[in-house]
């Protein structure tokens, strides 16, 4: 059967990947909130639609609520459910396993190296935009996305850059600023040489319609494979391999790889947001071209439930029937659709 949401009532120490050390990531919410569960619904038709912009394009405008509510969110009692370090830890409960799962509590629910990535960190982010929203009274507040897959996109966006604002992190590559991102890196690589950045480019957008290519035939590989309740799951799909790169590539390059490097702590990094923005785009995208169709019709997929609070700090529980969630992305032309193989 598919993955079952977590027991709140049985959170426990999860697992820095770098260190190996115990940590604390169960989310804080009170009894009175995790007795009464309540089922998602979808946003009332009549709400004004969010669309996301990329992050280099973004706009002085978005850009200055963005910060204003990423301030409130940083400034909340750090008990605070919306509070931006808890909705950190919200990535780390499910990734690092703070959850053993209902019926097997030895297996630890992990939201990585399987299909129930893109829609897991689909719902993560939906809420995240939400709160933010709520935080500025902006029911149109949507966040930027790093369009990576674009030769604009394949460096550290200039928003998160300025030490001074709240999309900053001081845990990152700083020797990775203003360079070319290249997908084939691994931990250590040089950085290239600019003469080599058209060649680069060309190499990233051609990986990126790779994926596509392969992956229209079969969801399995774009999105990852299947998983259901009590198997650890161990293959993603090519999406998530490339997104894997883009956190190297962000996060430091000596252990423990904070943060972007390390599911304990990369959503600590704004960075993170914009990143999974545009791996949510990739899928947004991957379905269009699909007709629309949704990739698995499995009980395994579409029963599969999480928890997460919502905008109003009440505890939902999603599966993944999901649509018309009232977001949408910025067309952007795509430099990596009509290549020659
Ligand atoms: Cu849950 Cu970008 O990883």
């Amino acid at each position: 059967g598919p993955v079952q949401p977590p027991d709140l009532t049985k959170c426990h120490l999860a697992t820095d990947a770098a260190l190996q050390n115990q940590v604390y990531c169960c989310p804080p919410y009170s009894v009175e909130t995790t007795t009464q569960i309540y089922d998602f619904k979808l946003p009332d038709p009549s709400e004004p639609m969010r669309t996301r912009r990329p992050a280099h394009d973004y706009g002085q405008q978005n850009l200055e609520k963005y910060k204003a509510a990423l301030t409130a969110m940083k400034g909340l009692p750090l008990d605070h459910p919306w509070n931006f370090f808890q909705q950190a830890q919200i990535h780390c409960a499910y990734c690092q396993g703070a959850y053993g799962q209902v019926g097997y509590p030895d297996v630890d629910i992990q939201v990585h190296q399987s299909f129930l990535f893109p829609p897991w960190h689909r719902f993560y982010m939906y809420f995240w935009e939400r709160i933010l929203g709520k935080l500025i009274n902006d029911p149109t507040f949507a966040l930027p996305f790093w369009q990576w897959d674009d030769p604009v996109g394949m460096q550290f966006p200039d928003i998160y850059l300025d030490p001074n604002s709240p999309l900053y992190d001081v845990h990152r590559n700083l020797n990775h600023y203003k360079t070319l991102m290249d997908f084939r890196y691994a931990r250590g690589d040089p950085n290239p040489n600019s003469s080599d950045y058209p060649k680069i480019e060309g190499m990233n957008l051609h990986l990126i319609n790779r994926i596509f290519r392969e992956g229209l035939r079969t969801p399995s590989t774009f999105m990852g494979e299947p998983v259901v309740a009590g198997q650890v799951p161990r293959c993603p799909g090519q999406l998530q391999l490339l997104h894997d790169t883009i956190h190297q590539w962000s996060g430091p390059e000596t252990s423990p790889f904070w943060d972007m490097g390390n599911f304990n702590t990369a959503a600590r990094d704004p960075i993170f947001f914009g990143h999974h923005a545009n791996v949510d785009r990739m899928w947004h995208l991957y379905r269009n071209f699909n007709g629309g169709n949704v990739e698995f019709k499995t009980k395994d997929w579409l029963d599969a439930t999480f928890l997460f609070v919502d905008e109003n700090n009440r505890v939902v529980s999603d599966s993944l029937d999901a649509e018309k969630m009232r977001y949408t992305y910025e067309t952007e032309q795509l430099k990596w659709w009509n290549i020659p193989k």
